[in-house]
Parts: structure tokens; sequence; C-alpha cells
């Protein structure tokens, strides 16, 4: 009999040491865990958007006859609808199977192996994780106790570790805060490649995206999954210079964006009026949770400009709240690593979740 071959040997070693990414399970999974049905899930934990996707969106996608057709491999349609909703060019843009696509093209385009990128820390974890599955390193360069991002040390370590891009969430989740415009430029300015993540642009009005035709080392991440209710289907953007567009438009997987989620981003913008209401209404819930949260004992809020809050729970006491939260059927995120140790992310939503979760926090933090 032949040995057994061990299969891993033939992989590639830094993809055996790779952290997983921790993604949000789906709400059967929540349920069952809970142990209660499905409709009594309140998930507060994946920064989705309560209000679903605009309905003009589902009533297309029934009457699309294209399933059988490869789509657009150049993304025509999207692109000029996209430009004419940024006001940029459509040579400025690529689409993506998520913003979570562009973040991996990009990695795939500029790091060499062994890389380095920086991390500004706490931070969204996929730049950390695409880095290593593109074979590259993160150089963590922790923000400050605010959350502010420290920009003299990132250009320090930059040059210390040879690292030529930088990505930054903005607002950056999980704290909630915005970078301040001059500090992107300073970074720029020091030809460093800046990718900004405006994942939640629409519910800050924050953005640095007039700047992409100034800096071709500016690339700006933008998603539908948050504003537009299209976490499901998988459609975020770049906004970037014609030459970065070119190659990326090259080298992505050709048919990366699919006919239903092609026809739920052009309805999204074209329906936008109501989809941005209803981003308003989450603003206004988010301010509203963030007061309730402040009378809440031990609970210090931090004030945010996305669709989530981060919230400081009492020394010691983080995993017991998000477990005693989640046996109540309230489902928030949980961070174990140490600067977020007792602190929970609690994504906005409709104002009756709000409610259930206060309720909840204020049995299990008491
Ligand atoms: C900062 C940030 N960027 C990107 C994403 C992912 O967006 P997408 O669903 O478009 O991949 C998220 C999702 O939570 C995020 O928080």
């Amino acid at each position: 009999m032949t040995t057994p071959m061990n299969i891993r040997s033939l992989m590639q070693p830094h993809m055996l040491r790779l952290e997983p990414y921790e993604a949000v399970d789906p709400p059967e999974a929540l349920a069952e865990r809970a142990g209660i049905p499905q409709e009594q899930v309140v998930k507060l934990n994946g920064n989705e958007n309560p209000y679903g996707c605009s309905p003009r969106v589902m009533e297309a996608i029934q009457r699309l006859d294209r399933f059988h057709i490869y789509p657009d491999s150049e993304q025509r349609a999207m692109r000029r609808a996209l430009g004419e909703y940024v006001g940029l060019g459509p040579e400025h843009i690529v689409v993506g199977n998520g913003s979570d696509e562009i973040i991996d093209l990009i990695l795939r385009l500029f790091l060499a192996p062994g890389g380095a990128v920086i991390d500004c820390t706490p931070t969204f974890g996929m730049y950390r994780f695409s880095t290593h599955i593109c074979g590259g390193r993160t150089v963590s360069v922790p923000r400050d106790d605010a959350f502010r991002l420290d920009v003299d040390a990132v250009l320090r370590r930059a040059s210390e570790s040879g690292a030529r891009l930088v990505f930054i969430a903005n607002p950056n989740n999980p704290s909630g805060n915005t970078t301040p415009r001059e500090d992107v430029v300073r970074l720029l300015e020091a030809g460093l490649l800046v990718a900004v993540d405006e994942a939640y642009y629409e519910f800050s009005g924050s953005t640095v995206a007039d700047l992409v035709p100034r800096y071709p080392n500016l690339v700006v991440l933008r998603t539908l999954s948050k504003w537009a209710g299209l976490a499901g289907l998988r459609v975020g953007y770049g906004l970037m210079d014609p030459a970065v567009t070119e190659v990326m438009l090259a080298m992505k997987p050709p048919y990366n964006i699919n006919q239903a989620a092609e026809v739920a981003l052009l309805v999204s913008i074209e329906d936008r009026a109501l989809l941005l209401e209803r981003v308003g209404r989450m603003v206004q819930e988010r301010e509203r949770m963030h007061s309730l949260l402040e009378r809440i004992e031990g609970a210090r809020p931090w004030p945010s400009e996305g669709n989530f809050i981060l919230c400081q729970l009492p020394e010691g006491a983080g995993k017991r709240v998000y477990e005693g939260l989640a046996k109540r059927g309230v489902f928030v995120r949980y961070f174990s690593t140490p600067r977020l140790r007792d602190c929970i992310r609690i994504s906005v939503g409709l104002p009756e979740h709000t409610d259930r979760l206060v309720a909840a926090l204020r049995e299990v933090v008491r």
C-alpha cells in the first residue's frame, strides 16, 4: 500500500498559518444558537441595512431574463451609473464582488511577495486577512486612545518597513470616527498609496473622492452593502486613477459581478431618493441609540459616523455581556483583541431592535 499523501505539504505555507476572518453567521444559525425562532433574532452584528434593499430591486430581478448570458465584463452600464452618482467619469471606476474584492485586487496589483502593508488598528479585519492571503505582512500602527490615526507613526513605520500601501477605513470600523482630510492628504503627498475605505460614506457624508483625479496614489472604496441594503448580492466599487482602472479591469475575474447584482446596483442608484431617506432614519436611530446607551450604567458608547456604535463596557465584562445578549436573541459583534476586549459593536437596526437591545443590555450589565 502506498503511504497516504500529506496534501498539506503541497499547500503554500502562508495559507496554513492564516488567521481566519471572523465572518458573521446567518440568521438561521443565530436562531438555533439562541434556541428561538428566526423572527425573534435581533441581528445587530453585521452592519447590515435593517430596511432591506429597494423594493424595485426585487421586482427588477424577478423580471430579469438574462441569467443564461454572461454579464458584461467591462461593467459598462454600472460604471456609467456609478460615475453619475459619484461625479467622476467611468474611467475612474471598477466594480467588485463587494468592496472586499477591490481590497483583494488592490493588494494583488500593488503588493510584492513578502511586502508590507500598513494597518491602522483597530480596524476592519479584511485588510490584514487579504494581505496575508496575498502573501504579504501587515505592519500594525495603533490608533490613539480616541482611535485617531497617528499620521507621523504611519509615515515612520512605512519608511522603516518599506510599506507603500496603507488602508484607512473612513469612518473607521469598529470605532466609528473619521480621519481628517488633511491627514489623508499628508499621506498622499508623502507618496504612499492610500486606500480610503468609505464603506459608510452615505452615513457620514465625508469623502475624499474629489481628490481621486488629483492623486494617482489614491483609491477610494465604496459599497452598496450598507446604504443600499445589498450585502447579500455583493457589490462594491473602487474610485481610482484611469491607469489603475485599466489594469484592475484587465486582472479581475472577467465576470465578477453577476447579472442579478448588476441589475440591483443599477436600480438602487435610480431609487436612491428612497434609500437615502432610509439612511437618514438610520442616522437618527444611531443618535437615539447613542443617548440610550449613555444612560446605561457602565456603558460608554463612542460617537459614530457609521451605521454602528462601539460601546465600551466595564472591565472584564465584554464577553459576559456579549453572551448574555446572545442568549436573549440579540446578536452584536464582540472582539477579543486587547484594545477592544471590553467593547461590543452594535449595528443600528430598526427602533424596535434598539429597544430590545437596550432592555437586554440593562438586564445583562447589572
Ligand atoms: C470598512 C469596511 N469596508 C468594507 C466592508 C465590506 O463591504 P462589502 O460588503 O462591500 O465587501 C465593510 C463591511 O463591514 C467594512 O466595514
